[in-house]
C-alpha cells in the first residue's frame, strides 16, 4: 500500500465520541467461525472496550482509510502484571521450602478485526505492530493472545508474521443453563467468601499458578465479580455462620476443599449462535418449553443461544484433597443456579488442558473447545532472564489461572 495509493491506512487510537457507529459495523462484518456454518456473534453493548477497560491499562486502536476516513480495522490490549514461574524464598521470615510466585509484565491482545472488504492488504499486520510499540513503551516484557486453532488467518499473522510461538491450549468447557434448578448434593457445605478472604485465600494457595493476576484484590472487588464459593464437607468446623477468616481455615484445613469465583459476563458483552436452520431453533425451544413447564424431569434442555445471550464466567478454580473434584462439580451446580436466576444462558469455564479438577466440570461437549491456542512473544530481547528464564520456553504447568476480565 503505497503513499500516493489512495489507501493510506491511519492508525489512531479509537475515539468513543466518533467512532462508536463505524466501529459497531465492522464487528458486525467480521463473523467469528467459518461461512456458511454455525457462527458466534459478539454484541458489546455499544462499549467496544468492555472486555479491556477492567485491566491496570488498556487501549483500543483503529485502522482508518485516510481519503474516506472509513474505519476499516481495530484492535484491543491491555497489560497487567502475572505469574511467570516460581522459585525457592531466599527471604528469611518466609518458609524457605515453600516457593513464592515470579512475576512478569504482560500483555494481551483481542478482538483484532479487519473488515473483510479490506483483508490481506497489511492491515492486520500493522494493528499488532502499532499496539506491540505500546506495550513495549509500557513496559510488557511478553505478548500473548488466544485464537481458535483452526484460525488460519489469525493463526499465520501472528506465527509466521510476528513472531508469536504456540505455547499454552487450555480447554473452554460449557454448560447449557437449563430451565430446572440443578441440586447441590447434601455431601458439601459451600460458603461464600468475603472478598479479603478470597483474596487471601487465592494469594496463599495460587499464586504460583502460571498466570495468577498481581490485582487479584481488584478482580475480586470488581462489580461484575458475583461471588467466591468454598466447598467443604459438611459436619466439619466450617460453615457460613462459623467462618472466621482464611487463616484459620489454612492452618487447619479439611481433607478435601474446594473454590471458585463466578464473573457476570452478561454485563460486559452478549453471544449470539447465528446461522442455525429453523428445525434446530425449533427443536431447542421446544426442549426449553417442556423442561419450564416440568422442571422435576430435570431435562437437560437447550438453552438460547440463538438470540443475543449472556454468560456466567467460572474461574479461580482450585482445591485440594481426594474429593475435590466432586466438590468442584457441587460448586458448578451452585454456579449453574446462580446463572439462571440471572438469566444467562451457559456457564463457561477455561482451564488448563491437563487440570486435575477438570473432571469436576459438567460441561456439553458440542459447546466446548477442547484446544483454545494460546500464542506468546517475547516483547523485549534485552530483559534479564531472571529466576524464569524465556518464558515462552517453559513447559506448561498442571493449571492456569484464567483471568475473567480476558475471557
Ligand atoms: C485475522 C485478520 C485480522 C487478518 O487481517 P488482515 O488485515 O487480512 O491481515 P494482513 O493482511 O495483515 O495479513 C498478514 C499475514 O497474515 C496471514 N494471513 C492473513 N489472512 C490470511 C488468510 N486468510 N489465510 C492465511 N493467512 C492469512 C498471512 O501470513 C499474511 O501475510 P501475507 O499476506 O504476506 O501472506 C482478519 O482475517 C480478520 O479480521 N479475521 C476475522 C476476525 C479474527 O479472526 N480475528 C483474529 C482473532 S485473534
Amino acid at each position: 500500500m503505497g503513499e500516493d495509493n489512495q489507501c493510506v491506512i491511519v492508525v489512531r487510537e479509537f475515539d468513543p465520541s466518533k467512532d462508536l457507529t463505524s466501529v459497531e459495523e465492522v464487528e458486525k462484518r467480521c463473523e467469528v467461525g467459518p461461512s456458511g456454518k454455525l457462527s458466534l456473534f459478539t454484541d458489546l453493548l455499544g462499549d467496544p472496550i468492555c472486555r479491556v477497560r477492567h485491566s491496570p491499562a488498556f487501549l483500543m486502536l483503529v485502522a482508518e482509510l485516510s481519503s474516506t476516513k472509513e474505519i476499516v480495522g481495530m484492535i484491543r490490549g491491555c497489560i497487567k502484571t502475572v505469574t511467570c514461574g516460581k522459585k525457592l524464598s531466599r527471604n528469611t521470615k518466609s518458609d524457605p521450602t515453600k516457593p513464592v510466585p515470579i512475576y512478569t509484565k504482560l500483555a494481551y491482545i483481542l478482538g483484532l478485526r479487519v473488515s473483510p472488504s479490506h483483508r490481506r492488504m497489511g492491515i492486520g499486520l500493522k494493528l499488532v505492530l502499532r499496539m506491540e510499540e505500546w506495550f513495549t513503551q509500557n513496559g510488557a516484557e511478553y505478548a500473548y493472545l488466544a485464537t481458535e486453532n483452526d484460525n488460519q488467518a489469525s493463526v499465520n499473522l501472528f506465527t509466521d508474521k510476528c513472531g508469536y510461538s504456540k505455547f499454552r491450549t487450555p480447554s473452554i468447557l460449557v454448560n447449557p443453563v437449563f430451565a430446572h434448578r440443578l441440586p447441590v448434593s447434601n455431601r458439601v457445605t459451600l460458603i461464600k467468601l468475603p472478598p479479603s478472604d478470597a483474596e487471601s485465600l487465592y494469594r496463599r494457595r495460587f499464586s504460583t499458578t502460571e498466570f495468577f493476576p498481581r490485582d487479584i484484590d481488584s478482580v475480586l472487588n470488581n462489580r461484575l465479580n458475583l461471588g467466591t464459593f468454598l466447598a467443604v464437607p459438611p459436619g466439619c468446623c466450617y460453615t457460613q455462620e462459623s467462618w472466621s477468616g482464611t487463616d484459620e481455615f489454612l492452618s487447619d484445613p479439611p481433607e478435601s476443599w474446594a473454590v471458585l469465583s463466578v464473573w457476570n459476563c452478561k454485563d460486559a458483552f452478549m453471544l449470539e449462535v447465528r446461522g442455525a436452520s429453523r428445525m434446530r431453533k425449533t427443536l431447542a425451544k421446544t426442549t426449553r418449553i417442556v423442561d419450564k413447564l416440568l422442571p422435576f424431569l430435570r431435562l437437560p434442555s437447550i438453552p438460547e443461544v440463538f438470540r443475543p445471550f449472556g454468560l456466567h464466567f467460572l474461574y479461580g478454580l482450585g482445591g485440594e484433597g481426594p474429593r475435590a473434584a466432586k466438590f468442584v462439580k457441587a460448586l458448578c451446580a451452585h454456579a449453574h443456579n446462580l446463572a439462571k436466576e440471572g438469566g444467562c444462558s451457559v456457564v463457561a469455564t477455561e482451564v488448563a488442558n491437563c487440570e486435575p479438577l477438570k473432571i469436576g466440570v459438567p460441561h456439553w461437549k458440542r459447546l466446548s473447545c477442547d484446544e483454545d491456542l494460546w500464542c506468546i512473544k517475547r516483547l523485549g530481547e534485552d530483559y534479564s532472564d531472571g529466576s524464569v528464564g524465556d518464558w515462552t520456553n517453559s513447559p506448561p504447568g498442571l493449571s492456569i489461572f484464567v483471568d475473567p476480565r480476558e475471557f
